[in-house]
């Protein structure tokens, strides 16, 4: 019996657990009601008194050996999460703070140019209809844009919206003139994408409905915006363009602030840029959207976010802007 017990002893000493699960098992297997002590004591009752005194000696250790072994590794292992705890909450704290994307800088600096001119922000569904995508805003049935080539499809009539002149739609539907909003959003067009286009990007678009709007109005609107997003030296030009929902219809070039229109790479040595679409809203559309067209008139605008951004910024490739690489984020982090 005292064999048994050294071996017992010698295994208790070698013990060496993975987790407490491990110890919870060494304690049963040993102080159990079942265990190894229970019955080496009910073992040791059997044998002869001569060999009693040095067995009991014996045992009684291997009892000791095993509680103060169970008690030492529970306590290692008790310091040891300690010590992870408190290395987790001393651990010095990574303190960068977030910024604000480039394209939400820029958006907001588009709005509070106009908000400044006493438009409003007005928002609505990506995911839109037909009519206020395109119909209400004089779209002919056999427009390009309404190909699925060009426009994202759920279903014959719904649709993501590919431009944010659907809220404008969705203004009239509720306002009666006067009407000053900007409307911001992301929008969705089937393109390939590239350096300079992306299937999703953001927009701004602008409408003022009231007595008497010019395209004097429109001009000087769009100059002041041009001013004060990229600087009291730009200049603007309109060129004349075509929009199912605008006539006349015009796109707007800054010149160029790289070159400060002399001509360079980034303008394509014509010193202007092109930023933007804009027009006097055409009548169909007004009459589409219950307002009389004899008393009132308007303007539009619209211009992507990325752009105006990739020009502020001078940033190539705009596929960045959804890429979300912290290097090139952590550049605008001192703007807000
Ligand atoms: N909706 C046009 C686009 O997405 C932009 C635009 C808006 C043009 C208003 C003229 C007037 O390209």
């Amino acid at each position: 019996m005292k064999e048994k017990i050294e071996k017992y002893l010698e295994e208790v000493a070698s013990f060496s657990p993975a987790n407490m699960e491990e110890i919870e098992q060494f304690r049963i297997k040993f102080l159990g009601k079942k265990g190894v002590i229970n019955d080496l004591f009910a073992e040791f009752k059997t044998i002869p008194p001569e060999q009693k005194r040095d067995v009991g000696k014996i045992l009684n250790t291997l009892k000791q050996e095993v509680q103060k072994k169970i008690n030492e590794l529970k306590s290692a292992f008790a310091e040891a999460e300690q010590k992870h705890f408190d290395k987790d909450l001393f651990l010095p704290v990574d303190t960068t703070l977030g910024s604000r994307h480039p394209i939400s800088l820029v958006r907001n600096e588009i709005l509070d140019i106009f908000k400044r001119l006493g438009f409003n922000v007005s928002e609505g569904p990506e995911v839109e209809d037909d009519w206020h995508v395109f119909s209400a805003l004089n779209f002919p049935p056999e427009h390009p844009a309404r190909d699925m080539q060009d426009t994202f499809f759920v279903t014959d009539d719904i649709l993501l919206r590919t431009h944010t002149s659907s809220v404008q739609v969705r203004v009239m539907e509720k306002e009666k003139p006067p009407i000053r909003t900007v409307s911001p959003g992301r929008v969705y067009r089937n393109e390939a994408i590239s350096a300079r286009a992306h299937c999703i990007f953001h927009q701004v678009e602008g409408l003022y409905i009231d007595k008497g709007v010019s395209f004097a109005d429109l001009k000087q609107t769009l100059l002041y915006f041009a001013k004060e997003m990229f600087g009291e030296k730009t200049d603007i030009r309109l060129r004349p363009s075509y929009f199912p929902f605008t006539e006349p219809s015009a796109e707007m070039d800054i010149s160029c602030k790289i070159c400060g229109g002399k001509g360079c790479n980034v303008c394509k040595y014509t010193g202007w840029l092109e930023i933007l679409g804009c027009g006097m809203v055409d009548p169909n559309v007004l009459e589409l959207n219950g307002i009389d067209s004899k008393t009132y008139t308007g303007f539009a605008f619209g211009m992507g976010v990325e752009r105006i951004a990739m020009l502020k910024y001078g940033i190539k490739d705009l596929r960045l802007f959804f890429e979300n690489n912290i290097d090139f984020l952590k550049q605008f982090e001192t703007e807000l």
